[in-house]
């Protein structure tokens, strides 16, 4: 009963707590204290970046930091040259590492755990790169990785790393459809897949689905399948251009691959993210400055040491995983952690068993998780020793303040700082946050943007708009980990994020990362959410266009708009409106075909959460889907203004048929 009590004073006293110091215990030990270093990077701009470049090794050092000549194409480190697989490991073991671990693997099934020492993971990635070679991979073609979360996928992306040849990794959870689609797109003739993997306990079958993909993919391709399950597995056959991994790598024992010398500014990898089209966006990454800009934003603001075991929960499917399981932590030589499966399997308190058998210093998780990990109750934590930890990060979408104060009590026992950490897939690391051991926290606000990142809020004028105002996110100055440019697709590059704020005549380029934020009078920025029609389930960002083609390519459905709506858990879920073709009906089986439809065309997380089947849509005069009243519709809020549509009844129409649903 006391112990109740005192957490309903807790609770109370933190619910009114709205500014946070970081504690004294981090202060002491931190990467960055100075708070110098905001003044010292703005008036040292753009060498300030320097410090960036310093933390790896180059084989060539530059002989300019930054090139504007042919904004907003910017280039970084130019004359630079190195290899990223040889930062990630080489370095390490010549410094006398090579027994420390690099990577701490925990599979789904309790008890199936992998080791790689910086030693053994030289190994493997040199036997892999090798293979690649074999296979006829050259500098420059590009990779691509269809795996979950098993170890074989950081390695390959390493491997291919080594050899120079850019990797684009397709999240494991998107559909086959979505794997044909980035393959062509990137002209892409290897594949690195894997028979399966296992989710909540049941194998699934992974290479089914890749094979599925493989068939859509218009030129010839090699497929090399690792082998996930063993006994566990489907027993596939493979075609003659489909290869095991095991087979092909054991050939290979031993041998060694010189780190391929690479200029800063050639690709490291491609990564899709979505747009405002059907049409996935492919980000393109560079050697130099995304490198030093993910180990940067690792050491400052995740404040990696070396002796740390750190651990980011998310996919390495994803950017996160990219820059900060992959390539920000192992630049730094520490431990990174990688999870297999859910954090709810085979019980609640999986993470914090992880976290306490590891003695995590650093988690790195998603609001949504915290959501979830709150819903379940803290007895879930409070099960477990988590006094390893030292900070705690979220990513990916906002955090409600009621979320970021749980996970600093139950999870950090407030005494660890956290960080939210605000940035994008085009802008390859962490953009807005506070610096862990200098920052008061706001719950509920990111922060000021890092040292010498220039970003603010404007109207739809481009003014600066007062502190406490809602306008739209702008970065005024380019940074080492910007994307270079949209794969094949330059103009696309210009039209997405430089269009809207540059003034190209007068050479002034402003990236649009197209978020709606405010900002308050201490210059912490709040990100409110995307302004485009992409919405951001769980974290995870899917466009409302790709989402509205696969449904109208169910039969029987004649048009479709898609919205995100507000989700306790999720953030947002896809509402989806639809119209059906004449003599079908709307009923529950075209409701399921719709749901299939968009599972086949992007993956389950693209699922809709309500179909709702209406009879027109509100459109404007000019015949434009008017999604904000949908939205209001969605978040049973008060409509908007209505006046503009051309068929203003129909709104009603739809609410009543929402509310009855
Ligand atoms: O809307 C912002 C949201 O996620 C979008 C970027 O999604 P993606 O490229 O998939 O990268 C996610 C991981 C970096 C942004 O445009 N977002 C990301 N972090 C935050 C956020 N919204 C609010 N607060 C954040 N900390």
């Amino acid at each position: 009963m006391a112990e109740d009590n005192e957490d309903v004073q807790l609770e109370a006293r933190l619910a009114e707590q709205d500014r946070f110091e970081p504690p004294s215990s981090f202060t002491e030990q931190a990467n960055v204290s100075d708070p110098g270093i905001y003044e010292e990077f703005e008036e040292n701009w753009p060498d300030c970046w320097e410090q960036a470049a310093e933390l790896l090794d180059w084989d060539q050092a530059h002989d300019e930091v930054l090139d504007e000549s042919n904004a907003p194409f910017y280039e970084w480190f130019i004359g630079g040259e190195l290899n990223a697989s040889y930062n990630c490991i080489d370095r390490h073991i010549e410094d006398g590492r090579g027994d420390e671990v690099a990577i701490e693997w925990v599979g789904e099934p309790v008890d199936e755990t992998r080791t790689y020492t910086y030693d053994e993971l030289h190994e493997e990635v040199n036997e892999v790169a090798a293979t690649f070679r074999e296979m006829g991979v050259s500098e420059d073609d590009v990779v691509t990785m269809y795996l979950p979360m098993i170890p074989e996928l950081p390695i390959a992306m390493l491997a291919c790393a080594r050899i120079g040849a850019p990797h684009s990794v397709v999240f494991a959870g998107f559909s086959a459809d979505a794997l044909a689609t980035r393959m062509e797109s990137a002209d892409s003739e290897y594949l690195i897949t894997c028979d399966g993997y296992y989710r909540r306990g049941d194998a699934l079958d992974h290479l089914d689905k890749a094979n599925q993909g493989l068939s859509n993919v218009s030129h010839e391709t090699t497929t090399v399948v690792v082998d996930r399950l063993g006994e566990a597995g489907f027993g596939h056959d493979l075609d003659e251009n489909q290869h095991d991994y095991a087979d092909l790598v054991s050939e290979q024992e031993g041998e060694e691959v010189e780190p391929v010398t690479r200029d800063a500014e050639d690709m490291l990898f491609l990564m899709y993210t979505s747009g405002t089209t059907g049409e996935p966006k492919g980000v393109k990454h560079t050697t130099g400055g995304y490198l030093s800009y993910a180990a940067w934003t690792t050491h400052t603001v995740l404040d990696v040491k070396p002796e740390d075991t750190y651990w980011c929960s998310a996919d390495i499917g994803w950017i996160t995983g990219h820059s900060y399981i992959v390539y920000g932590p192992l630049a730094l030589g520490t431990t990174s952690v990688m999870y297999e499966g859910t954090p709810d399997y085979p019980d609640k308190d999986r993470m914090w068993e992880i976290t306490e058998e590891y003695e995590i210093t650093q988690l790195y998780t998603a609001p949504t998780a915290i959501r979830a990990f709150m819903k379940w109750g803290k007895q879930y934590p409070e099960e477990h020793d988590l006094s390893s930890l030292r900070l705690l990060g979220t990513v990916g979408e906002p955090i409600n303040p009621r979320a970021w104060k749980w996970y600093y009590t139950h999870i950090g026992d407030e005494d660890c700082p956290i960080v939210d950490t605000w940035w994008q897939t085009e802008t390859g690391g962490i953009m807005i946050t506070t610096l862990p051991g200098i920052g008061t926290m706001k719950p509920g606000s990111a922060g000021p943007p890092l040292p010498g990142i220039d970003a603010g809020i404007v109207d739809t004028g481009g003014e600066k708009i007062e502190a406490g105002e809602a306008g739209y996110l702008t970065v005024d100055k380019p940074w080492p980990g910007m994307l270079r440019t949209l794969y094949q697709n330059d103009d696309r590059f210009i039209n997405e994020y430089w269009q809207e704020y540059s003034d190209p005549d007068s050479d002034e380029w402003v990236y649009f990362p197209e978020d709606g934020a405010t900002v308050d009078e201490d210059g912490y920025i709040t990100v409110l959410g995307r302004v485009d029609d992409v919405i951001n389930v769980s974290g995870h960002r899917l466009g409302t266009a790709e989402i509205e083609s696969a449904i109208v390519g169910v039969e029987g459905v004649a048009e479709a708009a898609v919205v995100g709506g507000d989700h306790e858990m999720k953030g947002e879920a896809v509402y989806a409106y639809v119209i059906t073709e004449d003599g079908y009906d709307g009923d529950e089986e075209l409701r399921e075909e719709i749901v299939a439809g968009v599972e086949d065309a992007i993956g389950p997380i693209a699922r809709p959460e309500e179909v709702l089947f209406t009879p027109e849509l509100p459109k404007t005069r000019s015949g434009k889907i008017m999604r904000r009243l949908l939205e209001d519709i969605a978040n049973e809020e008060e409509l908007g203004d209505t006046s503009t549509l051309r068929n203003p009844d129909v709104v009603s129409e739809i609410q009543q048929q929402a509310q009855s649903d």
